[in-house]
């Protein structure tokens, strides 16, 4: 089993990503309901948000509602808002404790009023913390975000704010939800799905992707030090050749 001593300090990913998925196939193979597997998808949250603090992981961004994730039959999508509320009240605490700035991206005036009251509450409330920022995507769609970032930039075109030829990567990111966040290193995603479900898509240009099994609710302590030490040992050319690297 992977320990935290295996980590090197020195080479962590900035940014680590995390597409939490298989709380409903962990539920279904104990023949439960799926609820029941959103519920212990929750604690795995807990422990992984402190676990990277620990680890002095810069940024943390967790894949937890997706725009598509709206399409999901009624009494799920209630559930899933229900947790959210419950857990951003619960770790408030959590957060305190490890210097944990909270964060969001997406759509989030589509979130009930009352999720989006105790989101905005806990960001405000944590927004002195200086150690790892947690950003939580909701009602998050990476295609709608560029759709969202293309109009901004046309409409200062069109205003004469931006000329055409002057927009550049820069300017792009600046207009992303993630503007404050740096790109993604290392992205995992969970339950042995090999895709990326429209999250992030910008900003893993140049991520390292982990792939694992695990359902959710079963990611422990030891499998995120094994991505992250997994992550430490791969070369990361950026297109150049391994002999420039050194
Ligand atoms: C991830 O688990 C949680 C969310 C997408 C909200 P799923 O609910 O997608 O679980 P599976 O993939 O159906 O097993
Ligand atoms: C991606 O998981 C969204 C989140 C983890 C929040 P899904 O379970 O919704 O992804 P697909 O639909 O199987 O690709
Ligand atoms: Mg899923």
């Amino acid at each position: 089993m992977e320990t935290l001593e295996d980590i090197v300090a020195q080479n962590l990913p900035k940014h680590v990503a995390i597409i939490m998925d298989g709380n409903g196939r962990w539920a279904k193979q104990q023949g439960k309901r799926r609820v029941f597997g959103h519920e212990h998808g929750v604690k795995t949250v807990r422990r992984v948000v402190e676990q990277c603090a620990k680890i002095n992981i810069e940024y943390l961004t967790l894949y937890t509602f997706s725009t598509e994730n709206w399409k999901r039959p009624k009494l799920e999508v209630q559930t899933l808002m229900r947790l959210l509320v419950s857990s951003l009240k619960k770790e408030l605490k959590t957060f305190h404790k490890n210097n944990i700035k909270l964060n969001a991206i997406g759509n989030i005036s589509a979130l009930p009023a009352k999720a989006y009251k105790e989101l905005q509450e806990v960001m405000e409330k944590t927004s002195g913390n200086t150690g790892m920022t947690l950003t939580l995507a909701l009602s998050y769609g990476s295609r709608e975000e560029l759709q969202s970032a293309v109009t901004a930039i046309a409409t200062k075109v069109k205003n004469n704010i931006i000329l055409p030829e002057n927009i550049d990567e820069t300017i792009i990111n600046n207009h992303l939800y993630t503007r404050n966040l740096p790109d993604v290193d290392l992205l995992i995603r969970t339950s042995g799905e090999h895709r990326i479900s429209n999250f992030l898509l910008w900003q893993i240009a140049y991520a390292e992707l982990f792939f694992t099994d695990v359902f959710w609710p079963d990611f422990k302590e030891h499998h995120l030090v094994e991505a992250v030490k997994n992550y430490q040992n791969r070369e990361r050319r950026f297109g150049k050749t391994s002999e420039q690297l050194t």
